[in-house]
């Protein structure tokens, strides 16, 4: 059977569209908010290039594989897998990973609402700053002007301890969301990502550039780029592959359901590799427009997930045009943000749509409302569940509160596994000549990708998998 149409009719208008789109879901939070957080955490230089190795060694390839099923499967993440099972002779029950994998997309969605709400919130905040900055006539001044430093930090503090604005932050990004994903691939997530990311772009670059103007770059590139190798325990090997996956949307199916909007399969290798290195490249550029930043204003690189909420605010009250550039500062996360939310919505939403012929305003309705409902839960442990810990029992997540719970379980256990699962699928069960015709890899660079996919992503990723789950081997 040759599928020429994907289960939902859609598809992306051009190469370009799926490019943007794919780029707009790869980019988001995690690298704006959680890769300088954790190169911070984590000792700068040796974390980037542990990072930078789990990208380009276990990610690409990854990320090939996923749109490689994709592409021949024509379907959601369950039935696109099933078709190329099919076309190999391998077993449908290999569908089941795909599963997995539509079951990972939910709840992240869930807690990555809830952040994202923070941003619509410091969006807010910082936008009414800036206005009144214009009002006041000195639109160049810096942020939260005569509010003190124990003030502005203590703004997150206020904003979790207030469920009722938690709840109204999420509600509204989950919205907007649902809203994008219901008027379907090419009239919502294609439209909002070709407006999206080029403005994106100009805000990152404009925001670097600034950084570099009135930061402390030298300090910045140091931190950033100097390895200090006795810093890379096994932990930060760890946390760098489970942010590679987290980072590149891979282990949620999500490539897979954007790749089987595809009509025409040239270079897929080409395409996966403006992939990985645009997702890398936005987080080191992150890394560039943060740093210089803090440390021009003296403040600790390992604040930790605070980072972005509590210390810079206050350095953009220092800064000059502080006001102005601390609210596109968050504006430019919000958009990373909502074109990733997108992605994670779409999956399962296709999902509804091919395996239980649901519309798909009805689809994303019901998982989009549901994600909401979680990512009540994960907001209420900011207040009134805060001592609510739902795997204490598991050694690993004895003190973990529920979003980090949901964040934590999904990136250490179920990414891993269906990006193992996945790799596994694509190097050994998957059809050779298939591999070849669909990817349009040249041979040399097909022989390197089958090696890392058959061997190199299974072993390295089920490694990290087991030392993830049980950290105490490392010992
Ligand atoms: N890659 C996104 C980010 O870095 C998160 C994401 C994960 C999006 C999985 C889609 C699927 O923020």
């Amino acid at each position: 059977m040759v599928a020429t149409t994907t289960t939902t009719g859609e598809g992306w208008s051009s190469r370009t569209a799926f490019i943007l789109a794919a780029v707009g879901a790869a980019v988001g939070l995690g690298n704006i908010w959680r890769f300088p957080t954790l190169a911070g955490e984590s000792g700068g230089g040796a974390f980037v290039i542990v990072y930078i190795a789990c990208v380009f060694l276990l990610g690409l390839p990854l990320v090939l594989a996923e749109i490689f099923i994709g592409k021949v499967g024509q379907s959601d993440a369950v039935g696109s897998i099933r078709r190329v099972a099919a076309k190999s002779n391998a077993s449908s029950s290999w569908s089941l990973f795909g599963l997995v994998g539509v079951m990972a997309a939910f709840p992240i969605l869930s807690f990555y609402s809830v952040v994202a709400g923070w941003v619509l919130y410091y969006s807010g905040v910082l936008g009414a700053d800036f206005f009144q900055a214009i009002m006041s006539g000195d639109p160049f001044r810096g942020a939260l002007a005569g509010e003190s430093r124990e003030a502005i930090q203590g703004r997150m503090g206020n904003l979790f301890a207030d469920p009722g604005l938690l709840l109204t932050m999420h509600f509204l990004f989950m919205g907007a969301t649902l809203f994008i994903v219901a008027r379907g691939v090419h009239a919502g997530i294609e439209k909002a990502a070709t407006y999206l990311m080029p403005a994106f772009f100009v805000l990152l670059i404009g925001l670097v550039i600034y950084g570099m103007i009135e930061g402390d770059v030298a300090q910045a590139m140091a931190f950033l780029f100097t390895p200090d190798f006795s810093k890379l325990t096994p932990q930060v090997i760890n946390t760098a592959l489970g942010q590679a996956l987290f980072s590149l949307s891979l282990g949620v199916a999500g490539l897979i359901t954007y790749g089987s909007y595809i009509k025409e399969s040239s270079g897929l290798g080409a395409t996966s590799a403006m992939i990985a290195i645009a997702d890398t490249g936005v987080a080191l550029l992150a890394g560039l427009m943060i740093f210089p930043i803090v440390f021009a204003v003296g403040l600790d690189p390992a604040a930790g997930p605070t980072l972005v909420f509590q210390t810079l605010p206050f350095a953009f009250q220092t800064m000059p045009g502080g006001a102005l550039i601390g609210f596109l500062f968050f504006v430019l996360i919000l958009v990373a943000a909502v074109t990733s939310s997108i992605s994670l919505l779409e999956v399962p939403t296709a999902w509804g749509i091919g395996e239980r012929g649901w519309s798909r305003p009805k689809s994303a309705l019901i998982f989009g409302g549901a994600a909401f409902l979680v990512g009540i839960l994960c907001l209420l442990g900011y207040n009134v569940w805060s001592d609510v810990r739902p795997l204490g029992f598991w050694p690993l997540f004895a003190d973990t509160d529920i979003l980090d719970t949901i964040d934590g379980f999904t990136g250490k256990v179920m990414l891993p596994l269906v990006a193992m699962l996945t790799s596994i699928f694509v190097g050994w069960k998957a059809d050779r000549t298939l591999l070849a015709t669909e990817t349009g890899l040249s041979p040399a660079v097909l022989k390197i990708w089958r090696f890392l996919i058959a061997w190199v992503c299974p072993l390295a990723v089920g490694a990290i998998l087991v030392t993830g789950l049980f950290p105490s081997l490392l010992d």
